[in-house]
């Protein structure tokens, strides 16, 4: 992955309706015998609208705990509670495709900083997720830590995105993103920012991760990668990076503990597995 950064711009593909349970997402084609399971290296990446109407959310809401159900009711606005609530039954559904399993009978269990985990049944499987706007982007691999952004893209143009660079960014970055013509800044902004995100949601940390103690590549005409960590010099030699596009309106990136990574994309289809 890391070297290839633009290839990362793929086709969201729907599964093929008349496939089969037991077929998986895979970069050759469905293969009818294989599991929903990614092959060594590979992320499949989900994406899912969350604009539903309200009666289809509450029908969805259906498969989630009591603690998600008591977190959903604590947005106060709907439309927050609602992507939250729909966000959250696509991941049930998405890894319940993957482990032979009900959607509620998904176990979750949560890190210090928050970073969920799938405990029951139990699998190998590590899965990330990032959700913005109208739009939730799932990424799944097999056995190593990954994290996944996703930012909506507004019309505005960023206020002060060098003060806030100077004060998030490394200096590496800052200095990057102030090379840059202006008019470049505010999508180099968003690059660098989603693939920041994505490294410390890969490690686990979140914002509580200092986000001026590791480097990232900035301009989106470059491949996305790992530079450095401030902590450890063999980590940029461990990790792969990808820039992707999730849709018209969105910017996203991938990291994840291993190199040579293959990405796969699929849009997941509301109607499709119910
Ligand atoms: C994780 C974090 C970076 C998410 O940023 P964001 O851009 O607002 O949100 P995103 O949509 O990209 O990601 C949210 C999803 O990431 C996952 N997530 C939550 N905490 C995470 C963490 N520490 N690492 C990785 N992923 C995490 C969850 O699946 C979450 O979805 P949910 O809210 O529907 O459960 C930010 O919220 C954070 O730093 N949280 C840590 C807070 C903390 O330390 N909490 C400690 C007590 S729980």
């Amino acid at each position: 992955m890391n070297g290839n950064g633009p290839r990362e711009a793929g086709t969201w593909r729907r599964v093929p309706s008349d496939a089969s349970r037991q077929a998986a997402p895979s970069d050759a084609a469905w293969q009818a015998d294989s599991e929903w399971r990614p092959a060594p290296g590979e992320v499949h990446l989900w994406r899912a609208s969350l604009d539903l109407p309200p009666e289809r959310v509450r029908e969805l809401e259906r498969c989630l705990s009591p603690d998600e159900l008591a977190r959903a009711k604590r947005f106060v606005a709907r439309s927050v509670r609602d992507r939250y609530t729909t966000a959250r039954a696509v991941l049930r559904n998405i890894l319940a495709q993957y482990v032979s399993e009900t959607p509620a009978d998904l176990h979750f269990s949560y890190t210090e900083y928050g970073k969920p985990d799938l405990v029951r049944p139990a699998t190998s499987l590590r899965f990330n997720v990032s959700h913005s706007h109208d739009l939730a982007v799932y990424a799944l691999t097999a056995g190593q830590p990954l994290g996944v952004d996703v930012e909506y893209l507004h019309r505005r143009a960023i206020v002060d995105r060098l003060k806030i660079a100077h004060r998030f960014f490394s200096d590496r970055e800052y200095n990057a993103l102030a090379s840059l013509p202006s008019y470049r800044r505010d999508h180099a902004f968003l690059a660098c920012w989603t693939r920041k995100e994505a490294f410390v949601k890969a490690i686990g940390q979140g914002l509580s991760c200092p986000l001026d103690q590791f480097d990232v590549t900035v301009d989106p005409n470059e491949p996305a990668e790992l530079l450095a960590t401030h902590w450890d010099v063999s980590d940029a030699q461990r990790w792969s990076m990808a820039s992707f596009d999730p849709g018209p309106g969105y910017i996203g990136a991938l990291a994840v503990k291993t190199r040579d990574v293959r990405l796969s994309f699929w849009q997941w289809d509301h109607e499709q597995f119910e």
